[in-house]
């Protein structure tokens, strides 16, 4: 009976339950998923931008949610909400719980009728009769151990991954911004980590419940037998109570500091496992390594603190119980000598003592847990109950339709008086009174220094973000108004930084409509000029590619990610630096297959390359998020000494990627597998602000290309 494995959590685990359920219970055990942000980052490095000092970033609104005291009522309030979407399962783990209880405290009563109703008496038949009845019971004990168990985990399973999915859900739904502040690696740890706890203390609930039937059940026995022993054997119990409330009160701040400490571990590792290159690139293992460590030593040092305290208290709490022990052995001996007590009942109360250890001791273990999980219901209702920004209006208008050939004809942006920030209350907006208009199937460059906001106009036309005023529409509807699914759909955007999917180059191109025929995929890959590289590939359109699919170059990757966006044929097709990564040399042929796409679709180009600028009807010069002056490539070059000037930098900045006059310092081009870099792919472009002062002769090299 008293056979007990020591669980992780450095808590005495029950012999009916195994270190099972407590493995996962343990922190600092930080799963690593792949990344999987379906949209790709497009937040810019903090350097990047020449006006970023004008944002400084708040601290994450989760953190800041982690403060709050109200949290951790809200905290319970989720655990509540969860055990209720659950109750009829829940209900019958804890009636099976009850039967084991059942089985176990009839055990000991037995055990006393065979020792003083047949070994005592002689009374073989007797003996046999009770053993008889004794392994009845242990067999249902045995029975129902398993049944609770399995009932348990089903339900605390099913808890944690109902959560989970409202966490993913959620995570899909939250805007944007939400997703500039949070860092990847904490919001995983709180979809893991965070629900295991959730689940190591439901996976408790039918087990402690029972427990606490078999205490009550047992002392009213203890107590019906011999009330002077039970008074003895149970006056322990009070300073046990009392040492397991101090226990977890101590122990309490090191688990809210160990999960936050494994969310900040997590985040590192995450960067530095998706970051990897750039961190090889710049042989920059010892800062990571660094970072880590510091991280780790932290987690380290709180662990280590709650593993004081537990040495502090547990054997206190052991120690306690065994006094009781050996109270009824020396009380309950001298009775059973006297004559007062059976040998039976004296055998039946140590038994039914030892009943009592486990359940009382497990008290101190079920605060610290339902602590624990208090704690990360807090962290997951932070995720949870956080509101979107951006939603779906209550009643969408339509898009207008197309005419009998679909899109065509269609996909008027405007931006009418547009002023934003990413953080409201910037000094500097963003965009400025921005006013844009772009004619149903028109082609539009946007040309501008690094940081004047290119990449936030192409943002707000698909509502990652939402303007502070003025409005945006799309074919003459306020983008509000319009469903949000309906919107993007209708709007396709590729970034410089793509993200690919870990599957096959067709299930790539395929990834707005997975029922897309093979036809369809080649016109697409064709129209993207991806296609002839992809019949050279081993398996062409069956590829499989890497995770972020590194096995092809960065710019085999940025045409597949637009011929993904050309597949979903959205009204208006946004290429925001989406041919950066293709060698100047090779440049021509996506150059041509631009031309084709652009035909007959409202299409924005955010590019630096003079050759790629051309292609548009139209330039948009862009500063300080103002459209300055507009025109084509030819008149702005030739009236606009601003627009000669971005040009000049934007070609000094990675126009030559063999050249040696580039910036010594930042991420050249792609020359890393530039990925990761995120925003600074154009990294050249740091030196880009500072260069914009550039000579005439970089415009005429630029012109010339
Ligand atoms: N997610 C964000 N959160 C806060 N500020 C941002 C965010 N994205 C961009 N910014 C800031 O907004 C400004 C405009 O950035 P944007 O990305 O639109 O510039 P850009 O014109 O596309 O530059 P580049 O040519 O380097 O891509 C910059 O000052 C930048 O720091
Ligand atoms: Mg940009």
């Amino acid at each position: 009976m008293g056979r007990t494995a020591t669980a992780p959590t450095g808590v005495v685990a029950p012999s009916g339950v195994g270190a099972g359920p407590f493995g996962v219970v343990e922190r600092g055990k930080t799963v690593i998923v792949t990344p999987s942000a379906v949209e790709p980052a497009s937040t810019p490095s903090p350097s990047s931008g020449a006006a970023a000092g004008s944002n400084e970033l708040a601290p994450p609104s989760l953190a800041r949610a982690a403060l709050d005291p109200a949290g951790r009522r809200a905290g319970w309030r989720l655990i509540r909400r969860t055990l209720r979407a659950q109750w009829a399962g829940i209900t019958f783990g804890v009636l099976v719980g009850l039967c084991w209880t059942a089985a176990k405290v009839s055990a000991p009563a037995l055990v006393s009728r065979a020792i003083d109703q047949g070994i005592v008496a002689g009374d073989r038949a007797a003996l046999i009769q009770w053993s008889v009845a004794i392994a009845v019971v242990a067999v249902i004990a045995a029975l129902f151990t398993g049944l609770r168990r399995y009932w348990a985990f089903r339900e605390s399973r099913m808890v944690e991954t109902r959560l989970r999915d409202e966490i993913y859900a959620q995570i899909q739904r939250l805007h944007f911004a939400f997703h500039d502040r949070e860092q990847a690696g904490d919001l995983m740890s709180r979809a893991n980590t965070d629900l295991q706890q959730i689940q190591a203390l439901v996976v408790l609930i039918p087990l402690t419940i029972s427990n606490f039937v078999t205490v009550g059940a047992v002392t009213v026995i203890l107590f019906t037998i011999d009330a002077k022993l039970a008074l003895l054997s149970l006056a322990s119990l009070p300073l046990l109570n009392y040492l397991g409330k101090r226990f977890s009160t101590r122990l309490h701040p090191y688990v809210v500091g160990i999960q936050q400490e494994s969310a900040e571990l997590a985040s590192v590792v995450e960067e530095t496992v998706s970051g990897v290159r750039v961190v090889k690139g710049f042989g920059a293992q010892d800062v990571q390594a660094n970072r880590l460590r510091t991280e780790a030593d932290d987690l380290y040092e709180t662990s280590m603190g709650a593993a004081r305290v537990r040495a502090r208290f547990l054997p206190g709490m052991e120690l306690l119980p065994n006094i009781g022990l050996i109270l009824v052995l020396g009380y309950g001996g001298h009775q059973v000598l006297a004559g007062n007590l059976t040998l039976g009942q004296l055998v039946e109360f140590n038994v039914y003592i030892y009943l009592l250890i486990w359940p009382l001791r497990m008290l101190g273990m079920i605060i610290a847990q339902s602590q624990r999980a208090a704690a990360s219901a807090q962290r997951v209702d932070a995720v949870l109950a956080t509101e979107p920004a951006v939603v779906s209006p209550a009643r969408p208008t339509a898009l207008p339709a197309g005419g009998t050939d679909g899109h065509l004809g269609l996909g008027a942006v405007r931006f009418e008086d547009v002023t934003f920030r990413y953080e409201p209350g910037a000094a500097q907006p963003v965009l400025d009174h921005l006013v844009l208009d772009i004619a149903p199937g028109e082609s539009v460059a946007l040309v501008g220094a690094t940081g004047s906001g290119k990449s936030t106009v192409a943002r707000l036309i698909p509502r990652f973000y939402d303007v502070e005023t003025g409005r945006v529409t799309l074919d003459g509807v306020d983008i509000r108004d319009l469903d949000l699914v309906q919107l993007r759909r209708s709007v396709g955007l590729v970034f410089e930084d793509t993200f690919l999917f870990s599957s096959t180059i067709a299930e790539n191109i395929a990834f707005a409509d997975a029922e897309a025929t093979d036809d369809r995929i080649h016109a697409a890959a064709r129209l993207a000029g991806a296609h002839d590289f992809i019949v050279e590939l081993p398996d062409g359109y069956a590829t499989e590619i890497g995770e972020r699919g590194f096995s092809l170059s960065g710019g085999q990757r940025q045409r597949i990610a637009i011929a993904r966006a050309i597949l979903a044929d959205p009204r208006v097709l946004i290429l925001d630096d989406a041919t950066s990564s293709v060698d100047p040399t090779k440049e021509h042929e996506i150059r041509d297959a631009l031309t084709e796409v652009m035909r007959d679709r409202t299409t924005i180009v955010i590019a630096h390359r003079p050759a790629t600028v051309a292609l548009a009807d139209r330039v948009v010069l862009i500063d300080d998020g103002r459209a300055v002056a507009e025109g084509t490539h030819e008149s702005l070059l030739a009236t606009s000494a601003a627009y000669r000037q971005v040009l000049a930098a934007a070609d000094h900045g990675d126009g030559d990627p063999t050249g040696d006059d580039g910036p010594t310092d930042g991420p050249r081009g792609d020359g890393s597998g530039g990925d990761g870099s995120g925003g600074n792919g154009s990294g050249g472009n740091g030196s880009g602000a500072n260069g914009s002062g550039g000579d005439g002769a970089g415009v005429a090299q630029g012109a010339a290309r």
